[in-house]
């Protein structure tokens, strides 16, 4: 990989722009989950370290354009510098003279926050222009955003290009992790893919099955298959329209030498409810009455048996209707297992995605995953084996 990090960069006296992305998750004005924040912790201390001076550049939401109050970043500063543990100086725009003011009075030791990108519908055009106007800022630019760089906006892209550019230490760890899981993994490897839509996931399940060795298919996307196969689904959540298409990647699977892992038992119940009262029956067996909810101990057992066999695993959704007790029993089975291997140093285990991340959190196995992903849709683009803009720019700049 080409591009440049915080170690390749003079910083010494420098005004630094770093991309990130506190695009976090708030209720009633309370942050619910700073990850995001937390984990932005070894870049500021990097460029403090380094005599730099950080100026955080985010966007927040998705305000179209529009000046909005409740996706004013300005709301994040406590969170910001709990995390930093150092003051957070706010501009109240992201370019322009008074931008510029507060980017030339910065002190060393401060960081500046610079208001939500979005507010300017040029960001989401990737406008060259708002990139110059961005760029007037700083000497260095920084992109610590992974979750945002399957976006090519204005300053994920553009701004890249202008400046001598470098990834963050988020960045870097997560753009590592990810080259050890598919770019040259420890063999076998294995994948789980669940969520509810084969359809949103299609380019996600023909790459992998070009790319790993065992393919694990859990959660509604199952049932797709299940159905293709000629079993009874009953009322499940399926996609009927898409059987055809789940045929092709099961052949195609096979002529490229991926074992498809299907659930070989369903753990069935009338309505998605945890009082409902549930039974486990053989895959081919649901009534018709009745909805697949998760996958059985036998799915569970064989499931496990293909980690104890793997070297790298890498994990995108759910196995079943995890936010339902007790649906969430092959996901936290799976879960535990793959952290325990991995604590034996016998797997590497990368997983991202959002509902994935709240599953294994729920399941007490995420701290023992070898690498955790903060980013949802540039974490699928990148297992779709897709060019993510804004890590293309920084190799072209470097
Ligand atoms: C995310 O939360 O997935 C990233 O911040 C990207 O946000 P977006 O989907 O609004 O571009
Ligand atoms: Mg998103």
């Amino acid at each position: 990989m080409a591009w440049k990090t915080l170690d390749d960069m003079d910083l010494e006296g420098k005004r630094v722009l770093v991309r990130v992305d506190i695009n976090v998750p708030v209720v009633d004005g309370m942050v619910t989950d700073s990850t995001r924040i937390r984990r932005l912790k070894p870049t500021v201390r990097d460029i403090f370290a380094a005599g730099g001076k950080p100026m955080l550049l985010s966007h927040f939401g998705r305000p179209a354009g529009e000046r909005r109050a409740n996706l004013s970043l300005q709301q994040l500063i406590p969170t910001l510098e709990r995390a930093f543990e150092a003051p957070v100086v706010f501009a109240a725009d992201c370019i322009g003279p008074a931008a510029e003011a507060a980017a030339n009075a910065l002190a060393p030791g401060q960081v500046l926050l610079l208001e939500n990108t979005r507010f300017h519908g040029e960001e989401t055009k990737n406008d060259p222009d708002l990139a110059k106007a961005m760029a007037r800022l700083g000497e260095v630019y920084c992109n610590d955003a992974f979750s945002a760089a399957h976006r090519a906006h204005s300053s994920t892209e553009a701004l890249a290009r202008l400046l001598p550019a470098c990834v963050g230490r988020l960045m870097q760890v997560e753009l590592e992790a990810l080259e050890a899981a598919l770019g040259d993994p420890r063999r076998p490897v294995t994948a789980v893919v669940g969520g509810a839509k084969v359809s949103s996931k299609l380019e996600l399940l023909s790459n992998l099955i070009t790319r790993v060795d065992n393919l694990i298919i859990g959660g509604g996307m199952a049932n797709t298959f299940l159905a293709a196969k000629g079993f009874p689904i009953g009322i499940s959540l399926a996609e009927r329209l898409m059987m055809d298409t789940a045929n092709e990647i099961m052949q195609r699977a096979t002529e490229l030498g991926c074992t498809i892992v299907l659930p070989s038992d369903i753990v069935v119940a009338h309505k998605l409810d945890s009082d409902a009262p549930y039974e486990t029956l053989p895959a081919d067996q649901c009534p018709d009455d009745a909805m697949i909810l998760d996958a059985g101990p036998d799915s569970i057992d064989r499931i496990t048996k293909v980690f104890e066999d793997s070297r790298t695993l890498i994990w995108n959704g759910p196995l079943g209707a995890f936010e339902v007790e007790p649906f969430d029993t092959a996901t936290n089975a799976a879960a535990l297992k793959a952290a325990a291997l991995t604590r034996a140093g016998q797997l590497t285990s990368v997983a991202g995605g959002g509902d994935t991340v709240s599953a294994l959190n729920a399941s007490g196995a995420g701290n023992d995953f070898s690498y955790i992903s903060t980013a949802g849709g540039a974490f699928l683009e990148w297992m779709e084996g897709k060019t993510l803009p804004g890590v293309a720019a920084l190799n072209d700049a470097a």
